[in-house]
């Protein structure tokens, strides 16, 4: 499973890059927003540290200025994949940048139906998002494995982005659907990393250590 981190924050991005494990990053407005820096150049210095994708979301929400804004990001750099989010008029901006070999990733999906008619229209990413499905009552880990399988099903070019991940137990779930990629913000990873067996068992190593002939 890939991991993308999901943030727009650079050192995040440099810590994480450096620990081996990052293949990508997301974006997304609110993300940018909470950086409080100029959108362009910050997606750019993200594609400069990060050897993968960096997904960047366009803000309009007609096909053509999203179209715009979308050749616009995908000319930042080779690493932008550009942001959309599922609309009829995502689908069609969608296939207009597919078509014109800008890859896309659609966000804010929440039903396989959506997730079918995403890759349907060339999107070479698709978002499921799992936390914001569980805040209103629904099982969102089991709605990113019904896309999971409409892509593995019908053998689409799009590749699933476990979204809006927001523990430990989704990153769990998102490896029993055998999710392609999982997108986690800075803190759960952190999260994945610790266990107090292995916190423990470094003091009682370090302990007995202090025992042993040198
Ligand atoms: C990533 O593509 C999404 O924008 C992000 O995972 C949303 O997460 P949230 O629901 O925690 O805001």
């Amino acid at each position: 499973m890939k991991i993308f981190l999901d943030t727009a924050n650079i050192e995040e991005i440099k810590e994480v890059k450096d620990l081996g494990i990052l293949d990508g990053v997301t974006t997304n407005p609110s993300l940018i927003a909470k950086e409080k820096k100029d959108f362009k150049k910050t997606i750019a210095a993200i594609c400069e540290v990060v050897n993968g994708t960096v997904s960047a979301e366009v803000i309009a929400l007609d096909w053509e200025t999203m179209v715009k804004e979308g050749r616009e990001l995908a000319a930042i750099s080779e690493h932008v994949v550009v942001k959309v989010p599922f609309t009829k008029d995502g689908l069609k901006a969608t296939s207009i940048m597919a078509a014109e070999g800008i890859d896309v990733n659609v966000t804010l999906i929440f039903s396989a139906n959506q997730a079918l008619l995403a890759c349907k229209a060339g999107a070479a990413y698709i978002s499921p998002f799992a936390g914001r499905l569980d805040d209103i009552g629904h099982d969102g880990i089991e709605v990113v494995g019904q896309c999971q399988a409409v892509v593995d099903t019908y053998d689409y070019d799009t590749e699933v982005i476990a979204a809006s991940i927001r523990s430990t137990a989704h990153m769990l779930q998102c490896q029993e659907i055998a999710a392609d990629i999982a997108t986690i913000p800075y803190k759960v990873i952190e999260q994945m990393m610790k266990h107090p067996l292995t916190t423990s068992g470094i003091e009682q190593f370090l302990a007995d250590w202090e025992n042993a002939v040198k």
